[in-house]
C-alpha cells in the first residue's frame, strides 16, 4: 500500500465487520465505523463493545460512529468529516428465517441502506466498494462446487437472498453506467469461528441464529438440545451439507479484495469466499464435541423450510486473482468459537450494556 487508506466499515460492529476490522487495522489501514447496533451490542456510552476489543486487540484506535444508513443526512455528515477512500459494506440484516417473515423490513433495510450509501459515496468521489454478498444468490446449486459462472437469481430460496441479489443487480449496473465505479462483491458460504484470542465472537441478539452459536449454547449449557433440520437428505448421512469457512479466513478475503481494488481497476467482480469443502451437520456436531470434549444432545427433526441440500464453494478464482486462500480447519472454526463462548459466556452482554436492538 502506498499510503494509509482509509476504509468505511458499514456493520463494522457486528460478527464479520469486527473480525474484518482487526484484519485491516493489522493491514495498516485506517478504519471509520458505523453501526446501528440492530444485531451488535452497545456499551454504556454508546460505543461498540466488540469494538473496544478490538482495539485492545490491535493496540490501534477505531472511530466510530452510531448511524443507521436509512438516516442519509447522517450518512452525509461522517463522509463530509472523514476522506474515505473505500468502504466495506456489511451492514444488512441477514436472518434466512426472519427474512420470511419481514420481507418489507429486509427489503428496507438492506436495499435503501445501499442505494443511501452508494449516492453518499458518488456525491463524495468514492468508488471503491467491497460488498458482502453471499452464496446463497445461487439458489439451489445445478452442479457443486459451485464456481462464480454459475446462474444467479433463480429460485432463491428466501428473501434475505433476494436482497443480496438485487443488491448485485444494482452494483452491476452501476458500474456499466460510470467506469469510475471499482466494485468487488464477495459471496461468503458459511461463517464459523472466532479471532483465536476469544475476546471476540458471535453474538446472535436475535432469536434466529446460525448452527454454530446453537451447537454452543448446548454445549455450554444454555440450550438443552440442538434440533438438527432434515434427516433424509441425499448426503452420506441425511443431513444438510455446507462449506464451513473461519471468520478470520473471511476477514484476510476483505483485505485481499481491498487490496486488489487499491491495485488494479476491476470494474465489477464476483468472488466466492469458501474452503471448498462440504460438511454435514453431523459432522460439524461430531467435530465441536470431539475438539471440545463437550457433549451436544441433539434430536433430527423435518426440514426447514427455505434450506438447500448441499452447498459449497469452488473458491479457485479467489485463489488465482486475490490470491487468497482459507487456511483454517474446521476443528479450529470450533476450537475458537468454543474459547470464545467459555471466555464469554453471556457473549458481549453485562450487567452495564443497554440493548436497544429490536426491530426498526
Ligand atoms: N441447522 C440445523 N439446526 C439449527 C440451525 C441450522 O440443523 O438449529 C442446519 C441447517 O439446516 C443447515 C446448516 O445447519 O443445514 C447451516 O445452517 P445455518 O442457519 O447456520 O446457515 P444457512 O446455511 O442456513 O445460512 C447461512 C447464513 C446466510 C447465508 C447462507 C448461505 O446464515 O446468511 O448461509 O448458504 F445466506
Amino acid at each position: 500500500m502506498s499510503h494509509l487508506s482509509t476504509v468505511f466499515v458499514t456493520g463494522g460492529a457486528g460478527y464479520i465487520g469486527s473480525h474484518c476490522i482487526v484484519e485491516l487495522l493489522s493491514a495498516g489501514y485506517e478504519v471509520v465505523v458505523v453501526d446501528n447496533f440492530v444485531n451488535s451490542v452497545n456499551g454504556p456510552d454508546g460505543e461498540s463493545v466488540a469494538l473496544k476489543r478490538v482495539e485492545a486487540i490491535t493496540g490501534k484506535t477505531v472511530t466510530f460512529y452510531e448511524c443507521d444508513l436509512l438516516d442519509k443526512t447522517a450518512l452525509e455528515n461522517i463522509f463530509a468529516k472523514h476522506k474515505i477512500d473505500c468502504v466495506i459494506h456489511f451492514a444488512a440484516i441477514k436472518s434466512v428465517g426472519e427474512s420470511m417473515e419481514y420481507p418489507l423490513l429486509y427489503y428496507k433495510n438492506n436495499l435503501i441502506g445501499m442505494l443511501n450509501l452508494l449516492e453518499i459515496m458518488e456525491q463524495f468521489g468514492c468508488f471503491q466498494l467491497v460488498f458482502s454478498s453471499s452464496c446463497t444468490v445461487y439458489g439451489e446449486p445445478n452442479f457443486l462446487p459451485i464456481t462464480e459462472t454459475h446462474s444467479v437469481g433463480h429460485n432463491i430460496t428466501n428473501v434475505y437472498g433476494k436482497t443480496k441479489y438485487f443488491i448485485e443487480e444494482m452494483l452491476e449496473d452501476i458500474t456499466h453506467a460510470n467506469k469510475k465505479w471499482n466494485i468487488i462483491a464477495l459471496r461468503y458460504f458459511n461463517p464459523l469461528g472466532a479471532h483465536p484470542s476469544g475476546l471476540i465472537g458471535e453474538d446472535p441478539i436475535k432469536p434466529f441464529a446460525n448452527i454454530m452459536p446453537l451447537i454452543s449454547q448446548v454445549a455450554i449449557g444454555h440450550l438443552p438440545i440442538l434440533t438438527i433440520f432434515g434427516g433424509d437428505y441425499s448426503t452420506p448421512d441425511g443431513t444438510g451439507i455446507r462449506d464451513y469457512i473461519h471468520v478470520m479466513d473471511l476477514a484476510s478475503g476483505h483485505v485481499a479484495a481491498l487490496n486488489m481494488l487499491q491495485k488494479s481497476h476491476q470494474n465489477y467482480k464476483v468472488y466466492n469466499l469458501g474452503t471448498g469443502q462440504g460438511v454435514s451437520v453431523l459432522q460439524l456436531v461430531k467435530t465441536f464435541e470431539r475438539v471440545t470434549g463437550t457433549a451436544i444432545p441433539y434430536k433430527i427433526v423435518e426440514r426447514r423450510e427455505g434450506d438447500i441440500s448441499v452447498m459449497y464453494a469452488n473458491a479457485e478464482l479467489a485463489e488465482r486473482e486475490l490470491e487468497w486462500k482459507s487456511k483454517h480447519s474446521l476443528e479450529e472454526m470450533c476450537v475458537d468459537f468454543w474459547r470464545w463462548q467459555t471466555m464469554n459466556p453471556d457473549g458481549y452482554r453485562t450487567k452495564s450494556t443497554k440493548m436497544t436492538n429490536g426491530h426498526r
